[in-house]
């Protein structure tokens, strides 16, 4: 078997902005704000240094996890994010992007399907 070649861009973040029609039951991340905060977090990235082949910041379409939008995910760790705000994306280029680590806070895990799901988790953390 040949070996894959190495990376293009050291790490790729997909961040879902897909528009939904209003009122659709599962909603969209477009109606969250995404394509603005994605925008933030591309600028952001450059303005860091962070851009290039280091790093891409990549619109994506529909990830499959709409109710807990907007999100995003990071290849090649495939660690998973929902956010709301500018300072969400600030922690996550801080902390997992410049420094490797994990904004708990934030992470969607893989049994993750709606929001309720991480209810529960953070209330079961909790007690
Ligand atoms: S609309 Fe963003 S994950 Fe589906």
């Amino acid at each position: 078997m040949t070996a894959d070649p190495p990376r293009y861009f050291e790490r790729h973040v997909f961040c879902c902005t897909n528009v939904r029609e209003p009122g659709h039951k599962r909603g969209c991340c477009a109606e969250k704000n995404a394509a603005a905060l994605r925008d933030y977090m591309k600028a952001k990235c450059k303005e860091l240094g962070l851009a290039g082949r280091k790093l891409r910041v990549n619109n994506a379409g529909c990830l499959d996890r709409c109710e807990l939008g907007p999100n995003l995910v990071i290849y090649p760790e495939g660690v998973w994010y929902t956010y709301k705000t500018e300072a969400d994306l600030d922690e996550i280029i801080r902390v997992h992007l410049i420094e490797g680590g994990r904004v708990e806070r934030l992470l969607l895990q893989p049994q993750d399907v709606l929001p309720r799901d991480r209810d529960k988790r953070s209330a079961a953390a909790a007690s």
